[in-house]
C-alpha cells in the first residue's frame, strides 16, 4: 500500500479527543503517516459533534473550506467520523457530495478498509453501533503534551435526557475492563504523565464484573501517587457516597467534581428526564462538601428548554448562587431531531433564550470572580504544565481543583513539577501566585487547596 498522510480535526467533547487518539493509533498501526498540516494530507478526517445545531453548522462551514483543497488535489479523501457520522449516516454522502466516507464511533476498527475503498473511488459508510466495543486492546496514539492524558473508561449513554442526541450517536453504555484501564494508567505513569482524566458520558454508571466507578478510581489512584486523577462526567442520579469517600481517601484524586445540573426547576428537570430533583442534587453537593474538604464543583446549564418560564429561569440562577460553582458550561437549548424534546414545542423565543443565557453567564462570572478573590493569600499545590499562553517569562500550572495558576519563570522549575504556591492576584479565569517550594505529591495529604 502506498503510504498516505492522514490529517484529523476534532470537534466536540473530550470523548471525541480520546477517540481521535484511538483512530490515530489504528491508522498509524496500518502504516499511515499522521500529519498536522492539512495541505500535506491525502486523507482529511473530521471527528464531529452533533450536540447542538451550531456544532453541526461549524462542520458544514469547515467542509466548505476543505472543498477548495479538493480542487487542488482531486484524489483527496474526505471523511466524517464521530457523532454527526452516526446521526446523519448516508444523508451526509448524499447531501454533501464531497464526503467520501462516513464512520461512526463504534466502527473505527474498519476505518483503514473504508479509506482503501475511498481511494478506489467508492463511498464508504460504517455506522453500526455496538453493545460491546470499548477499544480496550488498542493503544491510542497520544497527541498531548506528555503530561496530561484522557483515558476513556466507558462508552455510550443510557440516560436518554430528552434534549440529548448522545444516546443515539454513541449507543448503549458499556465499560472498559478495570484491568485495561489500570494497565493504561500504569503505562502513562511510566512515560512520565502526571495528570489522567477518566472519561465517560456518565462515569458513575461504570460497572465491570461487580466493580463500580469508585472501585475503578481507587485502583487507578494507587498506580502512582504522583499522578493526579480526574474524571468527567458524573450524572447526579448515580452519585454514591462510596465515591465521595473514595475521593476523600486518596490524595491524588482531585477535589473537583463536574456535576451537570442543567436547570434549577424541578418541573424542567422532569421534562428533561434528568431523574433527580434539585433537592436531591443539593444533597449530593452538601454531602460532598462534608466528606471532601475544599471540594469544588463545575456544572452544565441549558437555558430556554421548552416551556421554561421566567420563574424556572430564576430557579436556575438561585441554584447557581446556592452551590457557587467554580465554573460552568452554559448553553442555549437547541432542538435535536430524534430526541423526545424535539417533539415538544421549542416555545422560548431566541431573544428570550439569549437574554436568559447572558444572565446565567453574568451570574457565573460574578461567582467565579468572587471565589477567586477569596483565594488571595491561600497556599496551594500546582502541577506545572509549561509556559503561560501569553508569555515565555511565566509558567502555567493547574490546581487539583482545575484552576490555572500563573507563576514567574524560575530556573529550577519545569513542566511536570509539583510546586507549592501562594496566590497573590486573581481574575475570574486565572490565578497568579508566588512560588513557595517544590514538593513531592507522594508525601502530600489532602489539604487546603485553591
Ligand atoms: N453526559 C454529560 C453531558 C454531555 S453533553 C452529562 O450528562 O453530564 C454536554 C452538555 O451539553 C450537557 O450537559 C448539556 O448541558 C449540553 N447539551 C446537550 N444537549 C443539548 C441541547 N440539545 N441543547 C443545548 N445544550 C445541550
Ligand atoms: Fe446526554 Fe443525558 Fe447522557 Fe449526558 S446523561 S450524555 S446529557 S443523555
Ligand atoms: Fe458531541 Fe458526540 Fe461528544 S455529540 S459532545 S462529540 S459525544
Amino acid at each position: 500500500m502506498q503510504k498516505s498522510n492522514v490529517y484529523i480535526e476534532t470537534y466536540g467533547c473530550q470523548m471525541n479527543l480520546a477517540d481521535t487518539e484511538i483512530v490515530q493509533g489504528i491508522l498509524a498501526n496500518k502504516g499511515y503517516d499522521l500529519t498536522n498540516n492539512i495541505k500535506k494530507a491525502d486523507v482529511v478526517l473530521l471527528n464531529t459533534c452533533s450536540i447542538r445545531e451550531n456544532a453541526e453548522q461549524r462542520i458544514y462551514g469547515r467542509l466548505g473550506n476543505i472543498k477548495t483543497l479538493r480542487n487542488k488535489k482531486p484524489n483527496l479523501v474526505i471523511g466524517i467520523l464521530g457523532c454527526m457520522a452516526e446521526r446523519l449516516r448516508e444523508d451526509l454522502v448524499t447531501d454533501k457530495k464531497i464526503v467520501d466516507l462516513v464512520v461512526g464511533p463504534d466502527e473505527y476498527r474498519r476505518l483503514p478498509e473504508f479509506i482503501d475503498t475511498a481511494f478506489n473511488g467508492e463511498k464508504g459508510i460504517g455506522v453500526k453501533l455496538s453493545k460491546t466495543e470499548t477499544y480496550d486492546d488498542l493503544v491510542p496514539f497520544r497527541n498531548d503534551d506528555g503530561l496530561s492524558a484522557w483515558v476513556s473508561v466507558m462508552r455510550g449513554c443510557d440516560k436518554f435526557c430528552t434534549f440529548c442526541v448522545v444516546p443515539f450517536t454513541r449507543g448503549r453504555e458499556r465499560s472498559s475492563s478495570l484491568e485495561s484501564v489500570v494497565s493504561e494508567v500504569e503505562q502513562l505513569a511510566k512515560k512520565g504523565y502526571k495528570d489522567v482524566t477518566l472519561l465517560g458520558q456518565n462515569v458513575n454508571s461504570y460497572l465491570d464484573n461487580g466493580r463500580d466507578f469508585a472501585d475503578l478510581l481507587a485502583a487507578v489512584a494507587v498506580v502512582d501517587r504522583n499522578v493526579r486523577v480526574r474524571f468527567s462526567t458524573s450524572h447526579p442520579q448515580d452519585f454514591s457516597d462510596k465515591l465521595l469517600y473514595t475521593i476523600s481517601e486518596h490524595p491524588n484524586l482531585c477535589n473537583y467534581i463536574h456535576l451537570p445540573v442543567q436547570s434549577g426547576s424541578n418541573r424542567i428537570l422532569e421534562l428533561m428526564n434528568r431523574t433527580y430533583t434539585i433537592e436531591h442534587y443539593l444533597t449530593i453537593i452538601e454531602k460532598a462538601r462534608k466528606i471532601i474538604p475544599d471540594v469544588t464543583f463545575s456544572t452544565d446549564i441549558i437555558s430556554g428548554f421548552p416551556t421554561e418560564t421566567y420563574e424556572d429561569h430564576l430557579a436556575t440562577l438561585e441554584v447557581m448562587r446556592e452551590v457557587r460553582y467554580d465554573g460552568a458550561y452554559m448553553f442555549k437549548y437547541s432542538p435535536r431531531e430524534g430526541t423526545k424534546a424535539y417533539r415538544m414545542e421549542d416555545d422560548v423565543d431566541e431573544a428570550t433564550k439569549s437574554k436568559r443565557l447572558s444572565e446565567i453567564i453574568d451570574e457565573q462570572q460574578k461567582i467565579s470572580y468572587e471565589i477567586n478573590q477569596s483565594l488571595m493569600g491561600v497556599e496551594t499545590e500546582i502541577l506545572i504544565e509549561g509556559f503561560s499562553k501569553k508569555s515565555n517569562e511565566f509558567l502555567a500550572g493547574r490546581t487539583d481543583t482545575n484552576k490555572t495558576v500563573i507563576i514567574p519563570l524560575k530556573e529550577n522549575i519545569k513542566k511536570g513539577d509539583y510546586i507549592k504556591v501562594k496566590i497573590n492576584k486573581a481574575t475570574s479565569g486565572t490565578l497568579f501566585a508566588d512560588v513557595i517550594k517544590k514538593i513531592d505529591l507522594t508525601k502530600s495529604r489532602k489539604q487546603k487547596t485553591a
